[in-house]
């Protein structure tokens, strides 16, 4: 028989430097209302220069209290995974250096996991199928983001670089022969024609950064992320929909039995539009966004970090995790706790 997958060990990591709505509106033209009435952001961290956060170092923080929540070593650890889109290297990815950072064996692979904000569900349903097929016990992932080295802090970025913040989260997935507990299932999905809408495209191989340094042009941007912010929100209430109606479909769950609603941390209107659509009571979803910005895919494990440690969830719960974002990607997994 199968293996099931079950969550034994949660850990987040953001960085002490909190950066309020009115720090960044003395940096550009926006304010405080602007942005809780658009996103519901209070608040987000930023790596402060020269500290030693970095998107590898932070993962590995959460990775340690993760690895120590699920009462186990690194050395019980088989497997790493890795989801971010800002790498500390363009290669090789942060999964190795979370291998040196933790001293981990070396028989263990490291596996880094792109997709964005759907990097962390992707990178959950990875790990299953290792689990299930007994090839791992416990598997290591990490969602790790620095988005403020890398932002347009002028009035041309704004409506982008307001969202994001930096922070890491980090799950153990160990197999378990409780059948009755576990991932239940994973859906994936992907639209490509859309891959422009979100995205950071340059520097590229097919124009390095000393064609960009000839050009010399202070109006070319394309090094910083690009968002259709519009088109992105439509698309995600639809997508983000139809990724959790395919989990409670295939399951024959309804959604009055979900515990808890674990969305990707994009916008807190999507979160309460989700909400809505599916008529879920405030309890049943779970969002700390106003406080810590968009951290892509490390939103989700840090929002669970959280919510585990308040009591939210319990063993045998329902527990729903929904993503979407550039690519277009989107995804969800639905376990019993
Ligand atoms: O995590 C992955 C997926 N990401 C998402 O799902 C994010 C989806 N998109 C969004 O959350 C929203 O589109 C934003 C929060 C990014 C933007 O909100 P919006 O309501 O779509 O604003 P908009 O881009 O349509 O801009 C409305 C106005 C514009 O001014 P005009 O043209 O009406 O004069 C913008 O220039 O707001 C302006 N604006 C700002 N004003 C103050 C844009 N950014 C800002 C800002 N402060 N930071």
């Amino acid at each position: 028989m199968l293996k099931k997958s079950i969550i034994t060990g949660v850990g987040h990591y953001v960085p002490q430097n909190v950066v309020t709505n009115n720090d960044l509106s003395a940096r550009m033209s926006t304010s405080n209302e602007w942005i809780i009435e658009r996103t519901g952001i209070q608040e987000r961290r930023h790596v402060l220069p020269g500290s030693d956060d970095t998107t590898a170092t932070m993962g590995t923080k959460a990775a340690r209290i993760a690895i120590a929540n699920a009462g186990l070593t690194p050395d019980d650890i088989d497997f790493i995974v890795f989801a971010t889109l800002s790498p500390d290297y363009y290669f090789p990815g942060p999964g190795v250096q979370v291998q040196e950072q933790l001293e981990l064996k070396r028989e263990i692979g490291a596996l880094d996991v792109r997709n964005q904000c759907s990097g962390f569900v992707y990178s959950l349903s990875v790990a299953d199928q290792f689990i299930k097929t007994g090839m791992y016990k416990n598997i290591l992932i990490i969602g790790s983001e620095l988005h403020s080295g890398g932002l347009d802090f002028t009035d041309r970025g704004r409506n982008v670089s307001v969202i994001f913040g930096d922070g890491a989260g980090a799950v153990v997935l160990s197999a378990t022969d409780d059948a009755n507990r576990g991932i239940l299932s994973t859906h994936l999905f992907s639209e490509g024609k859309h891959a422009k809408e979100l995205a950071l495209t340059a520097p590229s191989t097919r124009d390095w950064i000393p064609n960009i340094l000839q050009r010399n042009d202070p109006e070319e941007t394309d090094y910083y992320p690009y968002m259709n912010g519009n088109f992105v929100f439509k698309h995600a209430v639809v997508r983000f929909a139809e990724a959790i109606q395919a989990a409670l479909k295939t399951n024959g769950v309804s959604s009055e039995e979900i515990k808890l609603l674990i969305p990707h941390q994009a916008n807190l209107r999507i979160s309460q539009f989700i909400q809505q659509s599916m008529k879920l009571r405030d309890d049943q979803v779970y969002n700390n966004i106003m406080r810590y910005g968009n951290t892509t895919a490390a939103s989700i494990p840090i929002a669970l970090s959280e919510a585990y440690a308040e009591g939210r969830i319990e063993k045998g719960d329902l527990v729903l995790f929904a993503a979407f974002g550039s690519g277009f990607t989107w995804a969800s997994a639905l376990m019993r706790w």
